[in-house]
């Protein structure tokens, strides 16, 4: 496969996001890779497009690689996207993805923008990578990268993925909304269950015997139980907890999923802020406009990131239904038979830090919770912990502040990031696959 790398990084080859590409292209190599340094040449694109162009024509699969700056993507980058459209660059029908590096502030808006001009473009767009900048240093990283790569290459059709088969006894949950009115989503589900090779089994909340929604009183973070005895905390065990994958399916109702989706969402207080799903993923069957629903879109995938899900997929009714809810059901297999996760974004790691230090602070009412925020080291990146890289940066920032020292040190400072990578990429040499 021919895959062009946008570098994005106004650092050129000094870029952070770069090396994880470059460690990729050591893991795979049986791919031809090019490298444009988009935004450090942007200049010089502007003059003339005509290489750019050039190899764009010549990608099968094109990898946007670049730092989350303010919100989006560098200015430079973004000239660029602008440049491909000005040039009228026809793309249609090849792949592309994204890998970003950021400390995860607004790298959704940033990975939602790429989206959606890809989309523009009328590029294939599979979903991409956003990793902390340090992640590529530790082994979970480097697994992830990995993780995400193959999967990408296994969704652009290259034959030495293959596609995982089916487990046995395994089972997807179908959490319904099946109200008057909805057949819709039952002709969903029904070719969700043609489609997918597990048992799958529904539940329509419409027949829960819900005895009424969250009243707050608290009471389950105390003892653990709900005030209610209506079998909700045991029916969400039994049936939930035990399934290997959750779809959700739901008709669109007041811009949201509706009343009743609201309600077993609420009622999951009963177990804390401790998500009863977390590893497994998630997908969706919606009835209804939901390109037209922002803000709905935003809660699907803000909901699978706090809850520590892989979202496998969102197939929403209207054309193109039957090939969406086939590709999720593909999608889930091959999650749930690989164990594929992506490392949370945004609403993943903003959300955690915010309900973090609140147990923190309500430990001794909410045991629970805390116990398993500890025993999951949600508390390990608390930053007063991290001694030893505060007093590196004061060190760093003292070298800076020295005129003298900062004018030898130039571009250095950047170069010298990329020292702890050089290892990496050795070993991504070795490992290659
Ligand atoms: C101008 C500027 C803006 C940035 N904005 C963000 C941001 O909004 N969110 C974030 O998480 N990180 C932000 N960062 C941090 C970078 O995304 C991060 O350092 C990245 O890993 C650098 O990658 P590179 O070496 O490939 O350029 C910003 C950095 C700079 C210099």
């Amino acid at each position: 496969m021919n895959i062009l790398v946008l570098n994005g990084s106004p650092k050129g080859e000094n870029s952070v996001t770069l090396q994880t590409v470059r460690y990729l292209q050591e893991l795979y190599p049986g791919h031809t890779y090019r490298e444009l340094h988009v935004s450090q040449k942007i200049r010089s694109f502007e003059k003339d497009f005509s290489a750019a162009k050039e190899a764009l024509y010549a990608a099968d699969l094109i990898v946007f690689s670049y730092p989350v700056y303010t919100f989006l993507v560098p200015a430079q980058l973004h000239r660029f996207i602008e440049l491909m459209k000005e040039n009228g660059v026809e793309l249609q029908g090849k792949f592309a993805t994204q890998i970003s590096t950021s400390k995860h502030f607004y790298d959704t808006t940033a990975h939602e923008f790429i989206r959606q001009n890809c989309e523009d473009l009328g590029l294939r767009y599979l979903q991409g990578l956003s990793a902390d900048m340090e992640d590529l240093l530790k082994e979970k990283g480097q697994e992830e990268a990995d993780r995400f790569f193959r999967h990408t290459l296994w969704l652009a059709g290259d034959a030495s993925v293959r596609t995982p088969s089916a487990g046995l006894g395994r089972r997807v949950a179908v959490v319904a909304d099946l109200a008057e009115g909805t057949e819709e989503v039952s002709a969903m589900i029904e070719a969700f269950k043609a489609a997918c090779p597990y048992t799958v089994d529904v539940v329509d909340l419409q027949q829960f015997p819900f005895a009424g929604g969250c009243l707050g009183c608290f009471h389950c973070a105390a003892d653990g139980t709900c005030v209610y005895k209506d079998g909700f905390d045991a029916f969400l065990r039994e049936n939930i907890q035990t399934a290997d994958a959750t779809v959700y399916a739901f008709a669109i109702k007041d811009h949201s999923m509706g009343y009743r989706m609201k309600l077993y969402d609420d009622r999951q207080f009963c177990n804390g802020h401790r998500t009863v799903t977390m590893g497994k993923p998630v997908g969706y069957l919606v009835s209804g406009d939901l390109e037209s629903e922002p803000n709905l879109r935003t809660l699907i995938e803000a909901r699978a990131q706090v809850g520590g899900n892989y979202l496998a997929g969102v197939a929403c009714s209207g054309e193109g239904c039957n090939e969406a809810i086939e590709a999720l059901a593909k999608e889930l297999q091959y999650a749930v038979e690989t164990g594929y996760a992506q490392p949370a974004n945004f609403y993943g790691v903003g959300g955690m830090k915010i309900f973090r230090d609140l147990i923190y602070q309500m430990q001794g009412l909410m045991q629970e919770d805390h116990r398993f925020y500890k025993e999951h080291g949600f508390y390990d990146d608390f930053p007063q912990k991290k001694k030893g890289t505060i007093l590196g940066m004061y060190l760093v920032g003292a070298m800076m502040k020295n005129k003298k020292l900062s004018k030898k040190i130039g571009t250095n400072m950047t170069k010298g990031m990329l020292m702890p990578y050089e290892k990496v990429l050795k070993k991504g040499k070795k490992l290659r696959k």
